[in-house]
């Protein structure tokens, strides 16, 4: 055997490389914040006052947490933001702390469903 096994480089090096790729996102161990960007002004905002798990542990659309800023703001004496700052925590949150894949509309009642065409006839109805 004189010849050389061109693949084995390749192999080892997406070895090497996939668990890199794979790995979920870096996240902050004082806070759990996902390390991405926007997340230092989140972490220096939205930590003051309760804890960051708070945050992590809540979901929504950009409207959703629109909207609990300022619940925050009118009623537990959150200050306000530059719009730019506004904007890069609502990004933040909107994109790192979306609507959860699980949370899809629940299932069609039985009366809203189309006719079964495979039903026989046969039976009650
Ligand atoms: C000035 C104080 C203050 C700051 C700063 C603050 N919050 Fe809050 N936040 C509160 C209070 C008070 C509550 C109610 C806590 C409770 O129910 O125990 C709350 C509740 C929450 C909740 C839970 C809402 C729910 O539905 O239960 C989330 C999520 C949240 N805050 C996110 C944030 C984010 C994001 C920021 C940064 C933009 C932030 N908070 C900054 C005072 C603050």
């Amino acid at each position: 055997m004189t010849h050389a096994l061109p693949w084995r480089p390749l192999a080892l090096a997406a070895a090497l490389l996939l668990p890199v790729g794979a790995s979920a996102q870096e996240t902050d161990p004082e806070t759990g914040l996902i390390q991405a960007e926007g997340w230092e002004v989140v972490k220096a905002n939205c930590t003051v006052c309760h804890s960051a798990r708070l945050v992590t542990q809540n979901s929504g659309s950009r409207n959703h947490w629109e909207y609990l800023i300022r619940w925050m703001q009118e009623t537990q004496g959150l200050w306000q933001f530059r719009p730019e700052m506004e904007a890069t925590i609502l990004d933040y949150l909107a994109e790192h702390y979306g609507p959860k894949e699980g949370a899809r509309r629940p299932p069609l009642p039985r009366h809203l469903m189309p006719d079964n065409p495979y039903a026989t006839g046969e039976g009650p109805g």
